[in-house]
């Protein structure tokens, strides 16, 4: 691991929507959905950080709020010193260039009216005003062979290509103006899980050669766990829990990303068979109303009365850190007794 200066320092980043409904009245109170509430991570130079989080827990909006495309509150320092939150859409154009991102469908996140070439050439066009079309056309080329797509198919259209290519089409897009960092939100999620590992060898392999820094969003913690470095789990717009990926999926200290691993399935049947999942208590709650203290205190079979009082803070080694009043494996017993609950619920 880099001891130099982080690449980009996130302090207490939030993201509030208000979402009035039709019918509210100007005067009516505002209706505060916290999708990101007070995030903390560092990224280095060439590290790749996987962040977890079951749907609606603020992946997405942390990612867009980085680049500036919803406004957020707190810090997000770039390794020039410049804090991007805030940023006017003209001076958060040169670090758009640094910062790329590779989204979700790939192909609704292709223009199906812009051949292969155009699309992949997009983001040097705004960056990078002054090149002549032979360049252009020479680096689209370049960074379509990178990807693994033949150069001859640069004017096609996203149409003609598997979910697979066009996830490489929109990974040539974001490598073309050689950012620092490129933002993967569930790059693998509507992709077959047989093409899921080549696209993530891709990125892998990609990081390794040009030294980019990778913030790789997933659903599921299997999908991140050889590519990172360190994974960030999120819950209810909250980090969880931030370690080095050895330490995180060898000892998860918080109650739910011990959750989370114990639903990955395991190849080997029998273990499969005869392992324990953990069961969390009740419903997600709604962002508008987020618990006291622990956001995550309702659903952990580990809650205490301190839990409502004080939001934990991150804390641990600076390898592991987990935001709980009561980190460590759960006991036989609290499994035992989490899955009692559940099979009769209250
Ligand atoms: N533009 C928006 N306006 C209002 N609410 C939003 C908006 N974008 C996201 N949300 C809400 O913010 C929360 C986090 O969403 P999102 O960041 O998409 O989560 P994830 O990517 O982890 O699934 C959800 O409750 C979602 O409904
Ligand atoms: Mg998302």
């Amino acid at each position: 691991m880099t001891h130099a200066e982080p690449l980009l320092d996130v302090r207490d980043l939030r993201v509030t929507f208000d979402i009035r409904r039709e019918g509210d009245m100007p005067w009516s109170p505002p209706r505060l959905l916290h999708a990101v509430g007070g995030v903390n991570f560092a990224l280095n130079p060439g590290e790749t950080l996987g962040i977890v989080g079951e749907s609606g827990s603020g992946k997405s909006t942390l990612a867009r709020a980085l680049i500036g495309l919803v406004p957020a509150n707190g810090h997000a320092i770039w390794q020039d010193g410049t804090d991007l939150i805030g940023l006017s859409p003209r001076r958060m154009l040169r670090y758009r260039n640094d910062i790329q991102m590779v989204f979700q469908d790939p192909l609704a996140s292709l223009n199906p009216r812009m051949t292969v070439g155009q699309i992949i050439a997009e983001p040097l066009r705004t960056h990078h005003p002054g090149l002549s079309r032979a360049e252009i056309k020479t680096r689209v080329k370049e960074n379509m062979e990178r990807v693994g797509l033949l150069p001859n198919q640069i004017n096609r259209y996203p149409h003609e290509f598997s979910g697979g290519q066009c996830q490489r089409i929109g990974i040539a897009r974001a490598l073309i103006v050689e950012p620092k960092l490129i933002i993967c939100d569930e790059p693998v999620s509507a992709l077959d899980v047989s093409i899921q590992a080549q696209v993530i060898n891709l990125l892998a392999d990609l990081q390794r050669d040009l030294g980019l820094a990778l913030i790789f969003i997933a659903h599921d913690l299997s999908v991140v766990k050889h590519i990172s470095d360190r994974v960030l789990v999120m819950y209810l717009g909250r980090v969880m829990e931030l370690a080095e990926a050895q330490s995180l999926y060898a000892a998860p200290q918080h109650p739910y990303t011990q959750a989370l691993l114990s639903a990955v399935p395991v190849p080997d049947p029998e273990l499969e068979r005869s392992k324990t999942i953990i069961p969390l208590a009740g419903e997600l709650p709604s962002p508008m109303s987020p618990p006291s203290g622990c956001v995550f205190r309702t659903r952990c079979p580990r809650a205490q009365a301190a839990c409502a009082e004080s939001v934990p803070e991150l804390m641990g080694s600076p390898t592991h850190l987990t935001a709980c009043h009561f980190p460590g494996k759960l006991s036989e017993e609290e499994v035992a007794l989490a899955v009692q609950a559940e099979a009769e619920p209250a």
